[in-house]
């Protein structure tokens, strides 16, 4: 995927790593940081909160939110009650999350917020009351969940996009026609546009029910949940520019870092759970080791 450079005021400088870090004020044992594929980016072990809190206002092209869906998942041993809290307590939180995700959004900037529906279309409310709006409600489709009393069957989760004004940068990818697995046939009948969309794609829409979740313990990075690759891609080519900043507070086994990285993306990611963040740098190593780059824990 290749972004658009972000324009800079007053001349060249080069993405160094200090960047990321000068303007945050955290204890530094627990910071990681790297410079990988032309970009910087950190790794740190944080409360959503406290990262948050500790960058500056309007700085992000990009935040990222898969925060804790609140079911009872167990994310860390040390505190299994961290995905258990009563409702309104949990919704207070979310929303204090929101707001400092709101104020650290650069004009122009998108966040993104995968939850499911009941808790976007709360959030999304709330976000709108912030001064951002919508941009896309996008339905990810996800198989294997379970019904949950008289409702239909729940088949997608809610990925939120919404700018502070207009967005800087709106890239709309492009899809490659289904064909039938078993006749490679194309399955939908395109009429007089076959030829256009052989040639240009098709444009995204905003149903994505062609990513699989990552289940199998052979494919995963930790044993929680995780998002899949083609999900970040697409939000970094959405809303991506070379060298902007990619925040992920609730970073888990840091595949948004990894998309981010590839895309040329200076990255500040998170999590509460030090076994997640020593996923993210493990992989972020191994990126470094076959494309070259270093690392570095700050002191
Ligand atoms: C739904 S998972 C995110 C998965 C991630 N998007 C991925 O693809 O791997 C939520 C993550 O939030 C982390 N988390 C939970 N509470 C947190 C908090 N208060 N501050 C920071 N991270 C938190 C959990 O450890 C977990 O890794």
């Amino acid at each position: 995927m290749t972004l658009p450079k972000v324009r800079k005021r007053g001349g060249s400088r080069s993405h160094s790593l200090p960047r990321v870090f000068r303007d945050l004020e955290l204890p530094t044992e627990r910071h990681w940081q790297c410079r990988v594929n032309g970009t910087a980016g950190a790794v740190i072990r944080a409360d959503v909160l406290e990262i948050l809190g500790a960058t500056r206002d309007r700085v992000a092209d990009i935040v990222f939110l898969d925060p804790p869906f609140n079911l009872g998942k167990k994310y860390s041993k040390s505190d299994p009650k961290l995905d258990r809290r009563p409702a309104d307590e949990y919704r207070s939180w979310l929303f204090s999350v929101l707001d400092e995700s709101a104020r650290i959004l650069k004009p122009g900037g998108a966040l993104f917020l995968y939850h499911l529906p009941v808790w976007a279309m709360r959030c999304g409310s709330y976000m709108e009351g912030l001064g951002l709006s919508l941009h896309q409600w996008i339905a990810v489709s996800m198989k294997n969940s379970f019904v949950r009393g008289p409702h239909l069957y729940p088949a997608h989760y809610a990925l939120l996009m919404f700018t502070r004004g207009k967005p800087g940068h709106f890239n709309r990818p492009k899809l490659s026609a289904t064909r039938c697995r078993h006749c490679d046939d194309y399955v939908k009948d395109y009429g007089g546009y076959l030829k256009i969309i052989e040639q240009k794609g098709l444009n995204l829409s905003d149903v994505w029910d062609d990513l699989s979740p990552v289940r199998h313990a052979n494919r995963k990075n930790r044993r929680g949940n995780e998002l899949p690759v083609k999900l970040f891609e697409r939000v970094i080519h959405i809303s991506g520019v070379r060298g902007g900043l990619y925040v992920d507070p609730f970073a888990g086994s840091g595949t948004g870092a990894l998309c981010a990285a590839s895309a040329g993306m200076r990255f500040l990611v998170s999590d509460l759970v030090e076994s997640s963040c020593a996923v993210t740098r493990q992989r972020l190593g191994k990126m470094i080791l076959e494309e070259g780059g270093e690392s570095a824990n700050t002191r």
